[in-house]
């Protein structure tokens, strides 16, 4: 079983503009959620699943934005080989010198960058493909960044955007009054909660060819990550303090799913969607 922190995480500790906010120990619970996320079985199919639409070929140039510890962007780098370029670009300094490590240690040759999705540090028609992963939450001005990976793109460029729809969470066992009001609080902790559902729309208004298979995972969170830890307890905090739920509610949330853990019979999920796109002009 997975160790897990008891630390809350802070909300906004993934945005770019927060990351100073945070030191070593901040940086290594993302680092730990984010390994916990890579081994969560509807994560890896849906990657599966993107990796798969954007078919990258030997020789390409492929951009991976938010690219986190890294582990697609080795996928990447392994698919395009030596003759093409695997980048990660990952704003946050330790993340990236954790993404940094681990391709060493594998012998991947993906290198990684600082950067920012507004701004990304690619001259013009220079990428082959491109995919953002659970960074679009994080971003106050997600059609920018669309603009810059349309930019980057060369005429018949793909691009995979994955994200995380957080208004799609479920808890049992929860009233489903005080999970409506716990949830809405939770979504105030992202700059875009709803990305999910608006990653097809940013793709078209963008002028890309948007393709109608969406990609979809229902990401189930395991049993030891239920009752404490960063995820359904610090959430459950939160939400006191913005006084969307009552410390009473919060308390009853809180015991009836320890009591359901130990019976195995609490669930929490929330969906994640995949849109992929081609650059036509
Ligand atoms: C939830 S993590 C996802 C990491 C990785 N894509 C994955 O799926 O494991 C979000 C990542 O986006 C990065 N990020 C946050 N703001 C960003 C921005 N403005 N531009 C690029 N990356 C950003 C964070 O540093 C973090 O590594």
């Amino acid at each position: 079983m997975t160790e897990v922190p008891q630390r809350r995480i802070r909300p906004g500790a993934f945005r770019r503009a927060e990351q100073r906010e945070g030191g070593t120990d901040e940086a290594e619970q993302l680092i730990w959620l984010l390994d916990v996320q890579e081994r969560a079985p509807a994560i890896g199919r849906l990657r599966d699943w993107a990796l798969t639409q954007l078919a990258p070929r030997p020789g390409e140039t492929a951009v991976d934005i938010g690219a986190g510890t890294g582990a697609e962007t080795r996928r990447l780098a392994a698919a395009v080989g030596s003759t093409g370029r695997a980048l990660g670009i990952e704003p946050h300094p330790l993340i990236r010198a954790e993404a940094q490590r681990r391709a060493a240690a594998d012998e991947t040759p993906a290198r990684f960058v600082d950067g920012d999705a507004a701004s990304l540090p690619l001259a013009d028609a220079s990428a082959d493909l491109v995919r953002c992963e659970r960074v679009f939450q994080h971003l106050p001005d997600p059609r920018a960044a669309v603009s810059e990976i349309v930019r980057v793109l060369r005429p018949g460029g793909r691009v995979a955007l994955l994200d995380t729809d957080w208004a799609t969470m479920v808890l049992h066992p929860c009233d489903p009054d005080v999970l409506r009001r716990f949830n809405a609080a939770f979504c105030r902790g992202f700059a875009e909660p709803y990305a999910g559902r608006r990653l097809r729309s940013w793709l078209t208004t963008a002028g890309l060819a948007v393709d109608p298979d969406i990609g979809s995972a229902g990401v189930v969170l395991p049993d030891e990550q239920l009752g404490s830890g960063p995820f359904v307890a610090s959430a459950v905090e939160l939400a006191v303090e913005h006084r969307a739920i009552s410390r009473a509610e919060a308390d009853e949330v809180l015991r009836d799913l320890a009591a359901a853990v130990a019976r195995h019979e609490a669930f929490c999920a929330v969906t994640m969607f995949a849109a992929v796109a081609r650059k036509t002009g």
